[in-house]
């Protein structure tokens, strides 16, 4: 099939391996009942037409009006497809959904919409209901960065200089407290000129699929940190703080 789409979209559609994760976890979803699915900020309409063949009812969100405008003529053929052009935030949900997709993802979730959207949109949801993704796995490292500055991994030279740790997992079905502060104590691997902090966000697309990061899904996040030089064994005490749905302008760093 073939989409008509806004450039940032068709950035989008083709990071197939992005696509690939939600086919799969929209075709294993295992549910009872398949009668309504919301496709929350549907962008072009590609995992609405992913739920065509399995759900009775379709009900996909979309605020920008361009981007409303192709999801609405590229989905024109399904009879079980309504397209609304509408915030999640103000749109009047009546009924309530089995399935919730909802692709606003960012690395942490800090600079999209996932975090208030659905912790308003999920009242809509059956309580056997399920949402897609499922949730994510945020991981941290010590980083020396070429570039001091806040910004998403494109391949630029940096180096880690400690290993990873888990930092928070988020399960979508809870209330999502969007203020964010962590302590965290990490171990230098070696002697260093630290400068930086790497996050990454791994996808739980369900119980199933966890998806690591992809150019358009989540790429990790390199965020600067005051320069220090640390030797080998060294434990870093560093908070770090966000506000999921503010925008990475709302990231802090210091150390303790
Ligand atoms: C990352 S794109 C994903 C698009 C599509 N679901 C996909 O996977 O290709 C997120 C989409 O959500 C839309 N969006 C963001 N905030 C929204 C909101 N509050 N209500 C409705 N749509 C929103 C954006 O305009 C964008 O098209």
């Amino acid at each position: 099939m073939k989409f008509r789409t806004t450039p940032y979209h068709s950035h989008l559609l083709n990071d197939t391996d992005r696509l690939s994760v939600f086919y799969e976890a929209i075709n294993e979803c295992d549910l009872d009942n398949k009668e309504l699915a919301y496709d929350l900020g549907c962008g072009s309409g590609v995992l609405s037409y992913f739920l065509t063949d399995h759900f009775d009812e379709i009900i996909s969100l979309e605020i920008d009006k361009k981007t409303f405008n192709c999801a609405k003529e590229n989905l024109a053929d399904f009879d079980n497809v309504e397209v609304v052009n509408s915030d999640v935030l103000d749109y009047e949900f009546t009924k309530k959904a089995d399935l919730i997709v909802c692709e606003m993802l960012d690395t942490a979730l800090i600079d999209e919409e996932e975090v208030p959207v659905l912790n308003y949109a999920k009242r809509f949801l059956k309580e056997d209901g399920k949402i897609i993704p499922q949730g994510i796995i945020n991981t941290v490292e010590l980083a020396h960065l070429e570039r001091h500055y806040l910004h998403w991994d494109e391949g630029v030279n940096y180096e880690t200089l400690s290993k990873t740790v888990v930092y928070d997992e988020i399960n979508f079905l809870d209330d999502i407290e969007p203020d964010f502060k962590i302590n965290l104590k990490l171990k230098a691997e070696n002697d260093a000129l630290l400068n930086g902090l790497k996050i990454t966000t791994y996808t739980k697309l369900s119980d199933e699929i966890i998806a690591g990061p992809m150019p358009m899904l989540n790429p990790p996040l390199l965020i600067p940190l005051e320069e220090r030089h640390i030797k080998q064994n060294d434990f870093i005490n560093v908070e770090l703080k966000y506000i999921m749905g503010n925008g990475i302008e709302s990231i802090q760093t210091k150390y303790l």
